[in-house]
């Protein structure tokens, strides 16, 4: 038979999942490696849903959304992100998973070179490479906050480099860049004249500092992403968009079409009522994520095993170098040995292949009891290695 097509061999499989699989079937482990919220869905976002089934609102939509959900964030950009868009720049998608590969598809023709951060959340490289260009690596130093460095990124830049990923604030590390480091991304971005996406994803979840919209510096070369899923709990629903200015969106637009039709009828009505209903339940969900972040800290402190305090996102990346181990098989001997499943950092990017990912999205007693028991494993297999040492 003719050989299957190359570039969905080609796709990088995700640590996260590899993880997950085992975490599943081991009987009373606890799960620290999917970046899931654990808080259920507001009810009036559900209620909404189930009213605009029950009214027929069960069709196929427009390809980039229905009108009223991309008025309501027409407004929202305007007065959350600093905006000043129409309807036909909102491109609503099932995901802003989509939302992304939307973007890589309008923007990539084969080859082209594309900056995304290590670590960095590894889909960005599967679409990547499943959209035909090719992916290249910009470090983020811990010794920076894990913050990008234009001087780094500058580095990484060839004549085939045409788009620059951004993620703030970070999956997998937390961080959230400030106003001043996310301007000069995007004057570098001018100055070789590349695209930038901006995932902003988070946005909503920052602890400490003021969430930046990378588009106010340049509207004309910048996609932004943005989800329902982190900032409502509404990961299931799949209801993401982007912001991109034109004729980027139209394309975009256009591409949902043979892809996927449209997103969810229903679940755009819910992702209307999520964003024109009360929002005290944000508020609520990002202290929870915060109180988790310090509790963890706090026993990162206690165990010696701290490096640096993530302000956004749920996510943090610890060190465990001391144990001497790949990520992906301190993961695996840590769900053996302690029933605690993280995420290896080698799946984020080869700079992370000391560190794993913990996400801040379960409930505190699993949380605090999973780390202090990764903090006794680093602590052990440190020992045992001592000893072997001095034999
Ligand atoms: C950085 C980042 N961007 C985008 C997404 C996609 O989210 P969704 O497709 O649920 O909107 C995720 C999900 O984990 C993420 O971590």
């Amino acid at each position: 038979m003719k050989p299957l097509a190359l570039r969905p061999q080609q796709m990088k499989r995700s640590g996260i999942r590899e993880i997950l699989e085992i975490a599943v079937r081991t009987p009373g482990c606890i799960r620290l490696e999917v970046g899931e919220p654990n808080f259920p869905t507001p009810a009036h976002i559900i209620e909404a849903a189930h009213r605009a089934a029950q009214e027929g609102k069960t069709r196929y939509t427009l390809s980039a959304g229905i009108i009223p959900l991309r008025e309501a964030l027409v407004e929202k950009v305007r007065r959350f992100n600093g905006l000043d868009i129409g309807v036909e720049n909102v491109i609503v998608t099932p995901g802003s998973t989509y939302s992304l590969f939307n973007a890589f598809e309008v923007l990539l023709e084969p080859g082209d070179e594309v900056l995304v951060p290590d670590p960095g959340w590894p889909t960005y490289d599967t679409q990547i490479t499943l959209a035909g260009g090719v992916t290249t690596r910009y470090p983020l130093y811990q010794a920076n906050g894990f913050r990008p460095a234009v001087a780094d990124l500058e580095k990484m830049i060839t004549p085939k480099t045409k788009v620059i990923v951004m993620c703030n604030p970070s999956n997998p590390t937390g961080a959230v860049s400030t106003e001043d480091e996310i301007r000069q991304i995007v004057e570098l971005a001018q100055r070789y004249d590349l695209y930038v996406i901006s995932d902003e994803v988070y946005e909503e979840l920052i602890f400490e500092g003021k969430p930046t919209t990378a588009a106010r510096f340049d509207p004309e070369r910048v996609i932004s992403i943005y989800s329902f899923s982190k900032t409502y709990s509404m990961t299931g629903w799949r209801v993401g968009y982007a912001i991109a200015p034109n004729p980027i969106a139209t394309w975009m637009a256009r591409a949902c079409e043979p892809n996927v039709a449209c997103a969810s009828e229903p679940n755009q009505w819910a992702a209307l009522a999520a964003l024109t209903g009360p929002q005290e339940v944000v508020g609520e969900m990002r202290q929870a994520y915060q109180r988790r972040r310090d509790l963890v800290c706090d026993v990162l402190k206690e165990k010696g095993l701290f490096q640096y305090m993530p302000n956004g996102a749920f996510y943090i990346m610890i060190d465990v170098s001391q144990a001497q181990m790949d990520s992906y098989d301190f993961c695996k001997e840590l769900l053996k040995v302690k029933q605690v499943a993280c995420a290896p950092g080698a799946t984020f990017g080869p700079s992370a292949s000391g560190l794993v990912r913990v996400s801040l999205a379960t409930a505190e007693d699993d949380l605090v009891e999973g780390v202090r028991r990764l903090c006794d494993f680093v602590e052990e297999r440190a020992v045992s290695l001592k000893t072997a040492a001095v034999r």
